[in-house]
C-alpha cells in the first residue's frame, strides 16, 4: 500500500528511561512530521533536567506537552480534539498543567489560551530553552506563553534523549526553519528562518548514537539541501560572511560525506529533498558511500508548469525530469517518493492530467498524498481562492492514490528474487514468529525471525510482495554487522 497519510507521527505517549531521582511526572505527545518528534525528544531531555520522568499514563501527569501541526487543517483539529481529552481527564486531576507546543503554539501565540481554556502553557519551537522557567510560571499559576522565533538556535548543545525508540534508528536534526516559501505551506511562518546546526555537534550526535548501539539515522531538516554552516546564523545571511567563513563552509554533500566517513557501518538517511536545492554533488555523494541509503524523498506537488509557478516551486517540470534522470544515473536503484497536493488553487484539469502523467514518468516508489488545505497567513490564503470543489479535489486525489498503488507495486515486484540487506527494526504488525525492517530503498521487509534479532542486518531473499512490503526468507547476516 502507499503511504496515504496525514501525520507521519500520530500521538501518542512518548517515553523514556526513567531516573530515580526525578519525581514530576511528565505526559509528552507529538504530531505531524519527523521533526516534530525529533523535537519532542529535545524537550523532554530539557525537562530531564528539571526532575520530569516521562509516563504514558495521561492522568498521572503533572505537566502534559502535546507538540503540534499546522501543516493541514486536519492536523489542527485533530489537536484541538485531543484537548477536550485533556479537559476531560483535568476534572479528576486538576492540579494538571497543560501545555502546546510547535507549530500551532508559534501560529495562534496567546491566541491559543483564550480559545482553548485548558491551555496552560504556549511555547514556540524556538523556545524549548526557556520552557524551565516558563514552567515555574504556570506552577505559580500564571498562563505563560514565549513563541520568539531564533535567528541562531538548533539545539545543537541539548543533547536528546530517545523517546520510544527501538534503539535502532533515530532521527537527528541538522537545520531548523525554511527559506522555501512555497505558497500553501505555513512552515516558514511558524518555524522561522533557514538555519544550519554546526556540524561537529552533529557529527558528535551521530557518533554518540553510534556508541549507543544505533545502526540507522535520519538527517533531518525542511530542506536539507540547503543545509550550510559557516559559523553559524542565517542561511539568508550567507552573503555577509567573511571570506575565511565562506571558504570554510560546509554544504550539505560535505556533511553528508563527514557523516558516511565517521560511521561506514550505520545506514545515513536523510529527508526532506526540495528539486530546486538539490544538487549533483549530493547523488554523486551518496553514490560514493555504500552506507548512505538508495532512497530519496522528493516531494513536487504537481506536475503542472502553471501550478508550480503559483506554488513558488522554483522549479519546472522539465528541470525535474532532469533531476530524475541524473539520480537513475548516478544511482540506477534509487529509490524516490513523492509528496502531492490535489487541487491547488486554480487546478484544472489539464493540470491535474499533467501531474498524472509526470508520476508515470517517475513511477515513484512510495507517495505522500494530500487535499489543498488552505492556511492562514500563507500567500495562497491571502491571494488565492481557494476555488477547487471539494469533491474534484477528493476525486482528483483518489486518482492519484490510485495511480501511485500500481507504481508502489511495480517498484516492489521489481525486487523479486532479489537478495536484500534488511536492517530489522521491530517484529511485525501482522505475526510476532515475524521480523520486518527495511532495505535500502526504505521499503519495508518482512521474514520469519529464525536466531535473528532487532538491530542485526541480514540478507533476505526477496519471493513475494504486495505494494507496500516485500515478504522474503533470510539467508544469512549481511558484512554490515
Ligand atoms: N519540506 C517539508 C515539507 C513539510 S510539509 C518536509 O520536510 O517534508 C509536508 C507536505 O505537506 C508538503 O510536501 C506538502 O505536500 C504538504 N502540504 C504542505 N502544506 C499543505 C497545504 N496547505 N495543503 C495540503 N498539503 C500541504
Ligand atoms: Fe514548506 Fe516549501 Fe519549506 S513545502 S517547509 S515552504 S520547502
Amino acid at each position: 500500500m502507499e503511504k496515504v497519510i496525514d501525520e507521519t507521527q500520530q500521538g501518542s505517549a512518548l517515553v523514556m528511561e526513567p531516573n530515580k531521582d526525578n519525581s514530576r511526572k511528565l505526559f509528552i505527545e507529538s504530531y505531524g512530521c519527523q521533526m516534530n518528534f525529533s523535537d519532542s525528544e529535545i524537550v523532554a531531555s530539557i525537562l530531564a533536567k528539571e526532575g520530569f520522568n516521562t509516563t504514558d499514563k495521561l492522568e498521572d501527569a503533572d505537566l502534559v506537552l502535546v507538540n503540534t501541526c499546522s501543516i493541514r487543517e486536519k492536523a489542527e483539529q485533530t489537536v484541538r480534539k485531543r484537548l477536550e481529552k485533556y479537559n476531560a481527564v483535568k476534572r479528576h486531576n486538576p492540579s494538571m498543567k497543560v501545555g502546546v507546543l510547535g507549530c500551532m503554539a508559534e501560529r495562534l501565540k496567546s491566541k491559543f489560551l483564550e480559545e482553548e481554556k485548558i491551555v496552560d502553557l504556549v511555547v514556540g519551537p524556538d523556545a524549548y530553552k526557556d520552557l524551565p522557567n516558563l514552567i515555574e510560571e504556570v506552577e505559580a499559576g500564571r498562563n505563560a506563553v514565549n513563541v520568539i522565533l531564533s535567528k541562531e538556535e538548533t539545539y545543537a548543545d541539548v543533547s536528546p534523549v530517545r523517546l520510544q525508540s527501538n534503539g535502532v534508528s533515530a532521527f537527528v536534526s541538522i537545520t531548523r526553519g525554511c527559506d522555501n516559501m512555497c505558497t500553501f505551506c505555513v512552515v516558514p511562518f511558524t518555524r522561522g528562518r533557514e538555519r544550519s546546526r554546526d556540524p561537529q555537534s552533529i557529527l558528535e550526535e551521530v557518533n554518540d548514537l553510534a556508541a549507543r548501539g544505533f545502526k540507522e539515522i535520519t538527517l533531518l531538516g525542511q530542506n536539507v539541501d540547503s543545509y550550510l554552516w559557516y559559523g553559524g546564523g542565517l542561511k539568508k545571511d550567507f552573503d555577509k560572511a567573511s571570506e575565511m567563513q565562506k571558504a570554510t563552509a560546509v554544504n550539505f554533500a560535505g556533511l553528508l560525506d563527514q557523516v558516511a566517513k565517521a560511521q561506514p557501518k550505520m545506514r545515513i538517511r536523510f529527508s526532506t529533498s526540495n528539486p530546486q536545492d538539490m544538487t549533483l554533488d549530493v547523488i554523486e555523494t551518496m553514490a560514493k558511500h555504500q552506507n548512505i541509503c538508495k532512497y530519496i524523498h522528493l516531494p513536487v506537488q504537481s506536475g503542472s508548469d502553471r501550478i508550480l509557478k503559483k506554488m513558488n516551486r522554483l522549479h519546472t517540470r522539465e528541470e525535474y525530469f532532469t533531476l530524475i534522470d541524473n539520480i537513475r544515473k548516478i544511482i540506477p536503484d534509487c529509490a524516490i517518493s513523492q509528496d502531492m497536493i490535489a487541487g491547488f488553487p486554480t487546478e484544472t484539469e489539464e493540470d491535474h492530467q499533467d501531474t498524472l502523467s509526470l508520476m508515470e514518468y517517475v513511477k515513484y516508489d512510495f507517495g505522500f498524498m494530500f487535499a489543498y488545505s488552505e492556511r492562514p497567513g500563507t500567500m495562497a490564503g491571502r491571494k488565492m481562492e481557494d476555488d477547487v470543489p471539494e469533491p474534484v479535489k477528493k476525486r482528483r486525489l483518489q486518482e492519484i492514490i490510485e495511480l501511485q498503488r500500481e507504481h508502489s507495486l511495480y517498484r516492489t515486484q521489481q525486487h523479486l528474487g532479489k537478495i536484500e540487506e534488511v536492517l530489522i527494526e521491530k517484529e511485525s504488525k501482522k505475526s510476532d514468529l515475524h521480523w520486518s525492517g527495511r532495505n535500502t530503498q526504505n521499503t519495508m521487509v518482512v521474514f520469519p525471525k529464525e536466531h535473528y534479532k532487532v538491530g542485526d542486518f541480514v540478507k533476505v531473499k526477496i519471493e513475494d510482495c504486495t505494494s507496500a512490503t516485500l515478504l522474503g526468507t533470510p539467508v544469512g547476516y549481511s558484512d554490515n554487522n
